[in-house]
């Protein structure tokens, strides 16, 4: 692949157009894509004049070398199996998997293809947290023993309905903590550190009536992950209306380093600080390099860094350090996380799916609050239980989803 342009198929017209715009800048070349909504497909197939297939196995057979997954949110892992059983690099949207048995499939199906797997968690590339995974490895703030990371991204009703067209739509039913990964793949990224166990609580509606929106799972969730260095990270957010915010506190034993939205804070006590060193600085830093590629790009920077360490990957034939088994860890702090939440709070160890014995242990779980699972012993999406929306909610989502072209239910 030296030399040669990366031949890539995008599933998914709606967050995959972020990476369509941004493949030329990494050598990349779109020469296909995918999704079942015919109208969009037709729409962006034409600005990028790119082949367009609305059946998933087609678009496969397309002459390509990878595929960017930006379908739903819940159904990444059996696409990415798919793909990669056909010789295809995969870079997955959040989240990997939304079972234990299909972290698992995903993890072997990678292993056995040899081909590259990139979890596309754009988070980490944020310019505050490059600047602070700078800091941590440079030892001014010592060892973490203890991290916050926070994603709280609440919306007016009509935006969120516009974004979450159908009943069923992943983001009216995703439990909080399936979401986990804006929040969580940062501070593993500035730390290097591995969740190894954890404790959650959900944040439910006060529910006295049936709810007055279609959406029906916790608006928030906060989870404690116990690391593989002993550190304690919580992990907090989703769609609180308190605040719009993105932050991540690193406390080492000799300081702390932070971010919010970008801005970078460093902050030793007197008595802990180095001769030379402030006790305390806040700055906003530069990118490292490509900054004018970066600045354009969307999150903050961080959509051009997923392009482009995925396009790295596939030519040096070296897996990302997104790798799957961090995007099946990160999986897994989700999925145990919702089911830790409807046990308030009971603490639960996560497998690491590098072992056959943990991955054994896990295989056929299937547990999942999706409706698509729906069944006996399934999990419910929120503390509420599966509520029905009420019918003006029905009738103001209905309104705004025919505004926005969409013909189901
Ligand atoms: N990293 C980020 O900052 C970020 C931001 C937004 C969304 N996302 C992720 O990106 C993904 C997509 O998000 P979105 O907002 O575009 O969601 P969406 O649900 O609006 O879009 C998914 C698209 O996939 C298409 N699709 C679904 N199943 C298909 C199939 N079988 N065949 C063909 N097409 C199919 C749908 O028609 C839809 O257009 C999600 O996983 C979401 O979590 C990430």
């Amino acid at each position: 692949m030296a030399n040669k342009k990366i031949r890539v198929g995008v599933i998914g017209v709606g967050r995959g157009q972020s990476f369509m715009q941004g493949a030329q800048h990494c050598d990349m070349e779109l020469v296909a894509i995918c999704d079942l909504w015919k109208e969009r497909l037709r729409d962006v197939g034409k600005r990028y004049k790119v082949a367009t297939y609305t059946d998933y196995d087609r678009f496969l057979e397309h002459d390509m070398d990878a595929v960017v997954l930006a379908n739903y949110c819940h159904d990444h892992a059996p696409f990415a199996v798919k793909a990669l059983d056909a010789g295809l690099h995969v870079m997955s949207e959040c989240i990997a998997a939304r079972t234990m048995g299909q972290c698992v499939e995903l993890v072997e199906a990678v292993e056995r293809s040899k081909r590259i797997y990139m979890f596309a968690e754009n988070y980490p590339y944020m310019l505050g947290c490059q600047e602070l995974r700078r800091i941590y490895h440079t030892g001014e703030i010592g060892d973490v023993r203890y991290a916050e990371g926070e994603y709280n991204h609440p919306g007016e009703e009509d935006w969120r309905l516009s974004l979450s067209p159908g009943v069923n739509h992943w983001r009216n039913w995703l439990p909080p903590t399936y979401y986990v990964t804006h929040a969580l793949a940062p501070l593993m990224y500035i730390t290097d550190t591995w969740p190894v166990a954890l404790n959650a609580l959900s944040i439910a509606e006060k529910r006295t009536q049936a709810p007055q929106s279609v959406k029906i799972s916790d608006v928030g969730s906060v989870i404690l992950c116990r690391m593989d260095n002993g550190a304690v990270f919580r992990i907090w957010g989703l769609g609180m209306s308190s605040i719009h915010r993105v932050r991540y506190e690193v406390h080492g034993d000799l300081g702390l380093a932070s971010t919010l939205h970008g801005e970078v804070r460093v902050h030793h006590e007197p008595w802990m600080r180095k001769p030379g060193v402030l006790t305390d600085r806040t700055y906003n830093p530069d990118w490292p390099e490509f900054a004018e590629l970066a600045n354009k790009a969307g999150h903050g920077g961080g959509d051009f860094w997923t392009n482009f360490n995925f396009a790295n990957a596939i030519r040096s034939g070296k897996q990302p350090y997104l790798n799957v088994y961090r995007a099946t860890a990160m999986a897994a702090v989700s999925i145990l996380g919702w089911k830790s939440c409807l046990q308030e709070g009971q603490n639960l160890v996560l497998p690491d799916f590098k072992k056959k014995a943990d991955r054994n242990a896990v295989r056929d779980d299937q547990w999942s609050p999706f409706p698509e699972d729906a069944g006996p012993g399934q999990p419910p999406v929120s503390l509420n239980g599966n509520l029905k929306p009420s019918k003006a909610a029905l009738k103001q989502a209905a309104k705004v989803w025919r505004a926005c072209g969409y013909k189901g239910k």
